[in-house]
């Protein structure tokens, strides 16, 4: 069993996800490589408590990313900050020769992610990946199976969408998420919107033209210190595409919707493939359910399953369990760690977000910004 040992640079919400998927790593017994957290860095120090407390194999504990990335004992790094801070972070850890999974949407603007890319190319011997959890869920490893096989026949429309509604109240007090200089002019697409990408760029649908219609809702939210402040970033954004399949050239209709405020959706992961063959629909609303047409002639009519633990890297949860969240923050963590071990991952659609995936991402989302602010229909540059 090889072990990496890793650091994290940003430990909140998204770094203690990983510090427990990694404290439960046994329950994935056929990996053959194993995270280990030694260094941790927040400029928070009250956040690093939990994880000193909860995980003896850390020996530093700094509030300076440098420190850590000088560090020779770690050999890779997860980053989870601020987007104004992916460019300089990533390209350090790169530049310091550690593997990194980074967040999305790695750069807080095409430019940062020009620079993040240009830095990963001058640094091949550096194993580099973007985070996305979203299609590690059983239902939708299934579907990306059938992708594969080309089962949906021709592609008629795909539908893929990240969903999430607590800002719907406007009492909510602002976090660095809704200020255009922490996260970017992409407002809800570089929050969200790399999860609605993931499977539609893997799986060779790329955006050939966009229309965006971007929606600010909530101009000013309270700033937690007894008045308000701006909020200055795109809360609901709507995509609609035209795709081409690289595999057939053949174009169809492809929506990718991000929004802060879907009335009812807390957590939303949804994906929809039309098809002529075989037609497959998910939403994270029903974990565990699986939606089905298949096509031979005769009744068309949509089958229901229960999908179960059915997991790409084997888990020793029972085959009958339903998975959550967790489960697929573990799944993905896996994907990063087979593939840098292993040199490629063990399936198409078992592997994390490439670089050259989240590039596409950046083109789509400045696409859609250019599309909304000319009230136009944007080609996208190839
Ligand atoms: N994959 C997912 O499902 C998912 C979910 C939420 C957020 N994210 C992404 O994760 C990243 C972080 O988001 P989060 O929700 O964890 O945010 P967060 O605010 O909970 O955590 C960010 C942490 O970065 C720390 N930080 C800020 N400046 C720093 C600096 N100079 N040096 C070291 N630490 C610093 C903060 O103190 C904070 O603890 C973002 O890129 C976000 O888009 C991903």
């Amino acid at each position: 069993m090889r072990t990496v040992k890793f650091g994290i640079i940003g430990c909140g919400l998204m770094g203690r996800e990983f510090a427990s998927a990694a404290a439960r790593w046994c329950h994935l017994p056929e990996m053959d490589v194993k995270p280990e957290i030694v260094a941790v860095c927040d400029t928070d120090s009250e956040i690093l408590k939990w994880y000193t407390d909860n995980f003896s194999t850390i020996g530093q504990v700094t509030d300076d990313y440098k420190e850590l990335l000088a560090n020779g004992e770690v050999e890779a790094v997860y980053i989870a900050v601020p987007h104004n801070l992916h460019a300089e972070f990533y390209c350090a850890a790169i530049e310091a020769g550690k593997h990194l999974l980074g967040e999305k949407p790695f750069g807080i603007d095409l430019e940062a992610n020009k620079t993040i890319t240009d830095c990963i190319k001058k640094h091949p011997e550096v194993f580099v990946r973007c985070s996305s959890e979203s299609p590690f869920f059983p239902a939708m490893q299934r579907i990306c199976r059938m992708i594969e096989k080309n089962a949906f026949g021709q592609i008629m429309e795909v539908n893929s969408g990240f969903l999430h509604s607590s800002d719907l109240n406007f009492e909510k007090p602002i976090n660095w998420k809704r200020m255009l200089k922490f996260n970017g002019e992409y407002g809800c697409m570089g929050d969200l919107g790399m999860h609605a990408c993931h499977v539609p760029f893997r799986a060779g649908w790329s955006p050939q033209q966009v229309t965006a219609i971007l929606s600010n809702i909530v101009e000013e939210r309270p700033d937690g210190k007894g008045g308000m402040a701006p909020c200055e970033t795109w809360d609901n954004a709507t995509l609609f595409c035209v795709a081409e399949d690289s595999a057939s050239k053949k174009e169809f209709p492809l929506t990718i919707k991000t929004q802060r405020i879907s009335p009812g959706h807390k957590n939303t992961w949804y994906f929809e493939v039309l098809g002529t063959k075989k037609s497959a629909r998910w939403s994270s609303k029903q974990i565990n359910t699986l939606e089905l047409l298949e096509y031979e002639g005769g009744e068309q009519s949509w089958q229901v399953i229960d999908m179960g633990h059915e997991m790409t890297y084997t888990s020793i949860t029972g085959g009958i369990f339903e998975a959550g969240f967790s489960d697929s923050i573990l799944q993905m963590w896996a994907a990063f760690l087979y593939e840098l071990h292993h040199g490629q991952a063990p399936g198409k659609f078992a592997g994390c977000v490439t670089p050259d995936e989240v590039a596409l991402s950046h083109e789509l989302f400045t696409a859609a910004l250019e599309s909304e602010k000319n009230n136009s229909v944007c080609e996208m540059k190839q």
